[in-house]
């Protein structure tokens, strides 16, 4: 039955789900890596697509950016549809001279300064992790692959601002071994905790903070692919 946001009926999505922020970067996984893709849902422009990937059903669905907006799909997706697992594959914004640009990072744990985690179970600082199989099944995976890209197995920043400068925290986030900040996996990866399903996510650093270095809008197409050929195997 269809949700506030989402117009599929129930079995059109399949119990798996890989989420970029982007629905053009939902659209261009159908097309490019699925089989059979059908738009399932187009509420709000948020595009889902299901299809199969080497025989397997999967749904490519985009989340729009922020916390706010991943809780709720992913929310609906696992209560609503029976969705058992969500991997993110986005993009971050390299903070660590550990990682550069075109890097992809397989997001260990998610520290965030978002409200909507805190006000989850108060008085308690909420540990932001992944489903630990799947987590070591994208590193066994992303060294199967090989290819071009370096992958790093890390923490990420889940931050609710873009353009606040915070020069401060983010040295002091680096100092305790952040590597990128993003705006959507500490609460992915709640709702994994709070429905019990599945969830990750693989970022692509698609610029940094120290150098100012980004990658070109080319780069950000084929860059993109390592990410996501590590969750289309999961
Ligand atoms: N901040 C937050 N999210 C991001 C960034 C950034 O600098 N780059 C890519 N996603």
């Amino acid at each position: 039955m269809p949700t506030p946001h989402i117009r599929a009926e129930r079995g059109q999505i399949a119990d798996r789900v890989i989420m970029p922020g982007d629905p053009r970067r939902a659209e261009r996984i159908a097309t490019e890596y699925l089989d059979d893709a059908e738009l399932v849902t187009d509420v709000r422009g948020i595009l889902g697509f299901t299809g199969t990937w080497e025989g397997r059903r999967v749904t490519a669905m985009a989340s729009g950016m922020g916390a706010p907006s991943i809780t709720i799909y992913a929310t609906e997706l696992a209560r609503e549809y029976g969705v058992t697992q969500i991997v993110r594959v986005g993009t971050a914004g390299g903070m660590s001279t550990a990682v550069g640009v075109r890097d992809v990072i397989i997001a260990t744990g998610a520290h965030t300064d978002s409200s909507m985690t805190a006000s989850r179970i108060p008085g308690v600082r909420f540990s932001h992790v992944p489903d630990f199989a799947l987590a070591s099944a994208a590193v066994a995976e992303a060294s199967r692959l090989g290819g071009d890209a370096t992958v790093h197995a890390g923490t990420v920043f889940t931050s609710d601002h873009f353009y606040l400068e915070r020069p401060e925290l983010s040295a002091a986030l680096t100092a305790h071994g952040t590597l990128a900040v993003e705006m959507e996996a500490a609460a992915l990866y709640a709702v994994g905790a709070a429905e019990r399903i599945r969830t990750l996510a693989v970022v692509t650093v698609s610029d940094h903070l120290l150098t100012g270095e980004s990658m070109t809008s080319d780069e950000r197409e084929s860059q993109f692919d390592a990410a996501v050929r590590i969750a289309l195997a999961l």
